[in-house]
């Protein structure tokens, strides 16, 4: 009988290759993974964390989720190292996401996870933007120009198609630069450019706000924000007050999870300066449509994710299919045989 056990090894060129970063495929999965969630038909335990330092919160987390009707279970197992670009200049968070099936238990796909960690920050702000931006929203703001900050305009972009200038600010005009550089050719008929480090250039008068930064400081000023913008909040703490206090509807992927955290709405909600009945729902309540989203050009919407590991697995499976389908990865051996099966056993064990 054969024993063997194989999965599909896939890098990040494989998947890129592939034409997993596609944000609208991104999209749906994520979609379809919180309405899932909703109908409990996804497993989802608690993550296990293990921070290694306490002042910059270099840590490495095991994320577990299982889709029951897709019978699929994955893990990330993802890297946060916050002083990673300052003190060595690479990227700050890293990932690898493992695919098993669950008729066996055996795994399916061991992949490179940060393309598709990111993938899902921006589809979260993506769907959000489908409901709370207004359509013809032609100006996006950064504060921050990282990774996230990237791959979410992207996601804003394919949302809002409509977007045609970006202004961007960042800590150095440097980092400014190197985003204009790397997203001018993705994004052809877009006009992209940095402010020279001015927060309040970047943000005044946008459509749209992306404030997505490693900063601990309220960045972003209420005054900034012009009606009918919607803000989108990936950091921790990235703005003043003002900027919920304002805002005619607050959107959370999860609001019991963002309360526990250390975002802006968390410490306002620990603060006693938020309160439940502010929260006018989670995401997967506009996706079903049990509730509105934008329902005036003038409204202010603000929307904060902390990230809903289940998504990642969801979008990781949707870009592990393409990926097999596009014949891309490479053959993983996990075994031949089962160990006692092996002809030369008696030569390999020590005693
Ligand atoms: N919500 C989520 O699901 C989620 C997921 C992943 C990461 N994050 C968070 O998103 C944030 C950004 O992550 P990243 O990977 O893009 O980080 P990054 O290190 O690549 O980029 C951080 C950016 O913040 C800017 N910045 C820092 N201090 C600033 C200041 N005072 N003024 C202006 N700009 C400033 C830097 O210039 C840089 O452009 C982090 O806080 C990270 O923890 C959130």
């Amino acid at each position: 009988m054969n024993h063997q056990i194989h999965c599909q090894y896939f890098s990040q060129e494989d998947l890129l290759g592939a034409g997993c970063l596609d944000m609208t495929m991104a999209m749906e999965a994520a979609e379809s993974a919180m309405l899932a969630y909703r109908d409990g038909r996804v497993l989802f335990p608690e993550k296990i964390v293990q921070i290694f330092n306490d002042d910059t919160q270099e840590r490495i987390n095991c994320l577990p989720a299982t889709f029951v009707d897709e019978k699929i279970c994955g893990v990330k197992w993802v890297s946060v190292f916050p002083p990673n670009p300052t003190r060595h200049g690479i990227q700050n968070l890293s990932a690898v996401i493992i695919l098993s099936e669950i008729e066996h238990g055996f795994p399916v796909a061991f992949m490179e996870g940060t393309l598709c960690s990111n993938l899902r920050v921006g589809a979260m702000g993506g769907i959000a933007a489908k409901h709370l931006a207004r359509e013809d929203a032609e100006v996006i703001g950064f504060i921050g120009a990282g990774e996230q900050a990237k791959m979410h305009l992207i996601a804003m972009k394919t949302a809002r198609p409509s977007l045609r200038r970006c202004r961007v600010a960042a800590k150095t005009a440097g980092e400014e630069e190197g985003f204009v550089r790397e997203m001018a050719p993705i994004l052809p008929d877009m006009e992209i450019a940095g402010t020279g480090t001015d927060l309040a250039a970047a943000a005044t008068g946008a459509d749209i706000v992306v404030t997505a930064t490693s900063a601990q400081a309220p960045l972003l000023k209420p005054e900034w924000v012009k009606p009918g913008a919607l803000y989108s909040h990936i950091g921790g703490w990235e703005d003043d007050y003002g900027v919920a206090r304002q805002s005619d509807k607050i959107v959370c992927d999860d609001w019991d999870t963002v309360k526990h955290r250390t975002q802006t709405l968390s410490r306002m909600y620990r603060d006693g300066e938020l309160h439940d009945d502010d929260i006018h729902c989670n995401l997967v309540d506009l996706i079903s449509g049990d509730k509105p989203g934008r329902q005036d050009p003038e409204e202010r919407t603000y929307f904060n994710a902390v990230g809903l590991a289940y998504a990642d697995v969801g979008i990781a499976h949707a870009m592990y299919r393409r990926a097999r389908e596009a014949g891309m990865g490479q053959d993983l051996k996990i075994q031949n045989e089962m160990i006692f099966e092996h002809a030369h056993l008696k030569d390999w064990v020590r005693l």
